[in-house]
């Protein structure tokens, strides 16, 4: 209906949407669904039987994937957790027509569901037009969305949902009110289309958004992030106010995307989340803060100004911090987790969105290595080999919490080549039986006693359970064999070796 409104109007075309908006959503009474994403980009994981439980245990029925691994999915065979996968932007390209698309379901989804294995959603690329991928991603993204949507309309998947997330970078950047919102112009003809192909599969349009960085983009106060009402800031908006950053980035979307034509899209949150390190007011106070009263909010059907009373579906980012994440856009990305990437809680959380002052259920079955660190004796008579060690050290391991801003920046030089050491010494699994992993040209020394320093805690490494599958879509022999007595083109084998590419 937006169409038919001229678009030189823009006040009164947004007055009917609202209007419409709200119609359409009052009357939905299920209570929004709070799910987490696990990624496992970690030197050591918690075995996926161990996550199957932890997710139980707090009660979190729903998971979203980055990719898609057969062991992962089959400790949730059961379907007691619906879980959402992931294609990768990496294989966009390579979804060329819905013979390939079938193919890559077949493997992907439906293989799983005949072990009872609760796929209920598919992500469609992964931020594809987010300023940080679009140059890959662009030309193809909503083009493999609709090739996907044709494929699992002919092959029969009517449980399964297809859609992609978009981080927040795809709106008009500058807006002060989400009346102004809109999407970026150079995406704007791609966000029309898009917006289309989810309108007539009834998928929901899947938003992302990192609270304090749109805050610290916008250059606002921080409190604005949060839902407790203390900020001062707010922001009006046609009788409308804002008090928090989170209800403004929704009704912006709501916003764009009737300006973009489908005024009553369902619209969800496919991540959000508060790192602990690496960006100013990421901290594990802050994070639990926030959590507090977001997850009361969403499950208490408040809504949003735009859309009051409705529901809105929320996967958290994320479960455990992953420590061999890419640290392009900075050392946060590897703090996102609710837990450590050792299965213990960082900060009180009530899943259930009731209020309840707990801490989460620690993992269940995590065995670690004896307590034994590996720190710097302190010889300084070198520098430049005590540098050229550190270095050494971090090129392998995470050293991402000593860096500026950091839960282990505020260390003393000797503490700081203690940490990196150590980090080092855990990552190879403490591993000395002739000194290699704690010896740095003879700097180092294995002590007993834990040198941690306040909240910048020296970790002990969990025993490795699992040994990562190093396939992506199936393993190479395996692909190999397929295409052996079969005339597929080499379309697909390239599909197989790109899709091998990603670890996990
Ligand atoms: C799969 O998950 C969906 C969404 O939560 C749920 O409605 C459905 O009952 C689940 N299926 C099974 C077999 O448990
Ligand atoms: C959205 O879908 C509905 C129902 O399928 C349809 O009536 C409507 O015309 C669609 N809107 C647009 C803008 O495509
Ligand atoms: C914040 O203020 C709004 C509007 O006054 C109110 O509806 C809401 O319950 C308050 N939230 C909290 C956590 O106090
Ligand atoms: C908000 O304003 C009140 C009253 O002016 C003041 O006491 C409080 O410190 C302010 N809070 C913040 C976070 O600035
Ligand atoms: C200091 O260490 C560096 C690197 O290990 C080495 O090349 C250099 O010769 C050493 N300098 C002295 C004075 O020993
Ligand atoms: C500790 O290491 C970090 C990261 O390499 C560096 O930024 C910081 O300046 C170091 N601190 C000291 C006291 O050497
Ligand atoms: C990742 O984190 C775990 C748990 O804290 C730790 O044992 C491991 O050594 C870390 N890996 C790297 C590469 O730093
Ligand atoms: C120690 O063992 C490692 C791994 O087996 C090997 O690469 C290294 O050369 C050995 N170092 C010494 C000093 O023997």
């Amino acid at each position: 209906m937006g169409r038919q409104f001229p678009s030189s109007n823009p006040s009164i075309l947004l007055l009917a949407l609202t209007g419409a908006a709200i119609f359409c959503y009052s009357f939905n009474v299920v209570e929004g669904v709070i799910g987490v994403s696990w990624g496992r980009q970690t030197s050591h994981r918690l075995i996926p039987s161990m996550v199957v439980d932890l997710l139980l245990q707090n009660d979190i029925r729903h998971l979203k994937v980055f990719s898609v691994s057969d062991n992962v999915l089959e400790a949730f065979s059961g379907g007691h957790i619906a879980i959402t996968v992931t294609l990768p932007n990496e294989g966009l390209k390579h979804i060329v027509n819905t013979g390939v698309a079938a193919y890559w379901l077949q493997q992907k989804i439906r293989k799983h569901q005949i072990k009872n294995i609760n796929i209920t959603s598919l992500y469609v690329g992964s931020q594809p037009f987010s300023t940080f991928y679009r140059k890959e991603t662009y030309d193809t993204a909503v083009d493999t969305l609709k090739i996907i949507q044709k494929a699992l309309h002919l092959n029969g998947y009517e449980n399964v949902v297809a859609t992609t997330p978009h981080f927040t970078d795809v709106l008009k950047p500058g807006m002060m009110k989400p009346s102004e919102a809109d999407f970026r112009p150079d995406l704007k003809e791609k966000m029309v289309e898009f917006v289309k192909v989810l309108n007539a599969s009834k998928a929901p349009f899947v938003m992302d958004i990192f609270p304090i960085h749109f805050v610290a983009e916008n250059k606002w106060d921080m409190e604005f992030c949060f839902l407790d009402n203390k900020s001062n800031f707010s922001i009006k908006d046609n009788g409308h106010v804002y008090t928090n950053v989170f209800e403004f980035v929704y009704d912006s979307f709501v916003t764009a995307i009737a300006k973009a034509g489908v005024p009553n899209l369902k619209v969800m949150v496919g991540q959000i989340g508060w790192p602990t390190d690496g960006y100013p007011g990421a901290n594990v106070a802050n994070a639990e803060r926030f959590f507090r009263e977001f997850i009361p909010f969403v499950k208490g059907k408040k809504g949003t100004p735009l859309r009051p009373g409705i529901s809105i579906d929320v996967y958290i980012h994320s479960l455990v911090d992953e420590n061999l994440s890419r640290i392009s856009l900075g050392a946060f990305q590897r703090h996102w987790g609710v837990y450590t990437s050792n299965g213990e809680p960082k900060y009180k959380i009530d899943f259930s969105g009731a209020h309840r002052d707990m801490y989460p259920t620690t993992a269940k079955g995590v065995v670690f290595m004896p307590k034994r660190w590996c720190v710097f004796k302190g010889d300084k008579t070198n520098l430049t080999k005590v540098e050229n060690q550190v270095q050494r050290a971090c090129a392998e391991a995470d050293c991402t919490s000593l860096l500026p801003g950091g839960s282990c920046s505020q260390l003393t030089f000797q503490q700081n080549v203690s940490y990196a050491f150590n980090r080092y010494f855990q990552m190879n699994s403490q591993y000395s039986t002739n000194g290699s992993s704690c010896n740095f040209e003879n700097l180092a020394a294995v002590v007993t006693e834990d040198p941690s320093v306040g909240t910048c805690k020296f970790p002990v490494e969990i025993l490795a359970a699992e040994r990562a599958e190093t396939d992506g879509l199936m393993k190479r022999s395996r692909a190999e064999e397929w295409l052996k007595g079969s005339s597929r083109s080499a379309v697909v084998l390239s599909l197989l070796l790109i899709f091998s590419f990603r670890l996990i």
